[in-house]
């Protein structure tokens, strides 16, 4: 078999332990805020989220806490961008319960604003958003991000959960590919 060479690994936009310390810091915050809650529901959007949410989670130590996902899908580039389709829903009933939505990235913001408003509506007692990075400049609909961990320009990065073509996700830093990445595009599903 002829061997190939592996392209170059991403270069590092944030190193891990900066990622891991905001973290903590994130994690700090939420036990202080969800102080006396009787449960927090964590939910992450799949599968982007799920290296942040589990980093996160392991410190959140002092309020009990339940985790489910959400699985989404939207039509970027489509004839209706927004157009968010919940492809997987949550199975725990939220009514009453505090919530906490976790996600790797706000960019557009439309998947965060369609699960936000769908939350709300059944009944959570409280909805927050953690998100592990902001993409300030690309935002077509306003969501609240109650804990950020950093904010970055309009690059396409990979790492601690984020992927190009389902790659990269296990990255232990938060990275850009070499050259640039396109946009994965239309009726891409999301993660
Ligand atoms: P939205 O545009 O805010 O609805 O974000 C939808 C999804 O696009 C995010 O949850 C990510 O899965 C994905 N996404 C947005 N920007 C990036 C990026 O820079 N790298 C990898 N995935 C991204
Ligand atoms: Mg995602």
């Amino acid at each position: 078999m002829r061997e190939k060479s592996p392209p170059p690994p991403p270069s590092v936009l944030i190193a891990g332990d900066r990622v891991q310390a905001r973290i903590h810091e994130l994690a700090a915050a939420i036990e202080r805020d969800y102080a006396g809650s009787d449960l927090l529901i964590a939910i992450g959007v799949l599968k982007g989220s799920v290296f942040f949410l589990v980093e996160l989670l392991k410190h959140v130590r002092s309020v009990p806490v339940a985790v489910d996902f959400f699985q989404t899908s939207s039509y970027r580039g489509g004839t209706s961008p927004g157009e968010v389709r919940i492809r997987k829903d949550v199975d725990l009933s939220i009514r009453g319960h505090d919530v906490l939505l976790v996600e790797d990235i706000v960019d557009t913001g439309y998947t965060l604003r369609t699960i936000l408003d769908l939350l709300r509506f059944r009944g959570a007692r409280s909805v927050k958003l953690c998100a592990l990075l902001d993409k300030v400049e690309t935002r077509k609909v306003e969501v609240p991000i109650d804990y950020k961990g950093f904010e970055i320009a309009d690059v396409f990065v990979v790492g601690y959960g984020l992927d190009y073509e389902e790659r990269y996700r296990n990255l232990p830093y938060i990275g850009v590919l070499e050259g640039g990445a396109a946009d994965p595009g239309a009726g891409a599903e999301d993660g």
